[in-house]
């Protein structure tokens, strides 16, 4: 079950991979410009049966084949994150099953293991979604350590958030993507937030992210030509600032990465989240691990929220004998598990 943000989906799986998956994605959200939260709610629980209904369907399961049930207990926006912890307490307990609350973000690891067997740890993590950035290494499935991440907006927001400013719908990502296709990345000078040749290590600074600045340097320029023409951005310019500012997320995101893999010594890469989908990351990221390591890469259908990332990192626990008491609660900001 996965009700953390916008898309409510249930999925079944199993030991050979992904049996069911129904994902419903919430576009009562566009008129706004954003999700809202209230509004993601009532949808959760709106669709949130006939989802389940779906993927058992589809995997050919009925009540009593199911083994346990795992739901995304965080983090995520909290309204949206209690109808299925709910659902799925409610369920497990009216059916004696054994119950897992999942990490959403762990839960994008194992989405991206689900189509590729050759990513288990130990990996680098690349963990770009709405509402996160992360750059982990994975020692093993649940032991984590944390190199660095975003310290302001997280990479999808930033392209949600400079949509907006181009006057593209939400979410931003793939409109961005569009745009800039044949836009001229280079035509105005952007920063490359976080990314100094003389970084070491040991700084803080060496892994760690940062994109609202560069947000903030895209309005900058677009309030610039727009006070220029007297008008709306022309096409052109909104194609050039979208290139321009996905070429700039993506330099930041693929040295980041480059740095884990030439320190650690890990040459395997798993990527995972919604910005995963964008495909000049997974062409730059592509490019510069041919020579010195693998990536592997969710399809899109996989990298932006499913259920079935959330079954498998929940069947992985189950079979470590691990449960979550019926105490387990909705925890907006819930921490990444198994930090070392
Ligand atoms: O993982 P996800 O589905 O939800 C969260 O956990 O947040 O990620 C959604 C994010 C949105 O910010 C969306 O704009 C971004 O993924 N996204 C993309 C692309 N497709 C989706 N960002 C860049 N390029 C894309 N093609
Ligand atoms: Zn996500």
């Amino acid at each position: 079950m996965e009700t953390s943000c916008d898309e409510t989906s249930a999925a079944v799986v199993d030991e050979t991979g992904i049996r069911g998956l129904a994902i419903a994605s919430q576009d009562a959200h566009a008129a706004f410009g954003g999700v809202v939260p209230e509004i993601a709610a009532r949808e959760h629980i709106r669709a949130l049966d006939a989802m389940v209904r779906h993927a058992m369907q589809e995997a050919g399961v009925d009540h009593e084949e199911v083994a346990g049930v795992g739901v995304t207990a965080g983090p995520g926006l909290v309204g949206a994150l209690l109808v299925g912890v709910n659902w799925a307490k409610a369920y497990a307990f009216a059916r004696k099953l054994p119950l897992l609350g999942v990490h959403h973000m762990e839960g994008h690891l194992f989405g991206t293991a689900l189509e590729h067997e050759a990513a288990r740890p130990p990996f680098i993590g690349l963990l770009v979604s709405g509402g996160h950035t992360l750059l982990l290494e994975a020692r093993a499935w649940g032991r984590y350590r944390l190199l660095g991440q975003t310290r302001d907006d997280a990479a999808g927001e930033a392209f949600d958030k400079v949509a907006r400013r181009l006057g593209l719908p939400y979410p931003g990502g793939p409109h961005i993507q569009r745009a800039a296709e044949g836009g001229a990345a280079d035509r105005f000078p952007l920063p490359r937030p976080m990314l100094r040749g003389r970084d070491r290590p040991g700084d803080p600074s060496y892994y760690d992210m940062s994109f609202s600045g560069l947000k903030t340097a895209v309005a900058r320029i677009a309030a610039e030509c727009e006070a220029d023409l007297e008008a709306d951005l022309t096409a052109d310019l909104v194609s050039d600032l979208a290139a321009g500012f996905q070429e700039a997320v993506v330099d930041v995101l693929v040295e980041k990465t480059l740095r884990a893999v030439e320190r650690t010594g890990c040459r395997r890469v798993v990527l995972g989240g919604g910005v995963a989908r964008n495909s000049r990351l997974r062409q730059r990221l592509a490019e510069r691990l041919s020579s010195s390591g693998e990536l592997y890469a969710p399809s899109p259908r996989l990298a932006t929220d499913n259920a079935a990332m959330i079954a498998a990192a929940a069947r992985h626990r189950l079979a470590n004998g691990e449960r979550s008491p019926w105490s387990l609660n909705a925890d907006a900001a819930l921490v990444f598990p198994g930090l070392v």
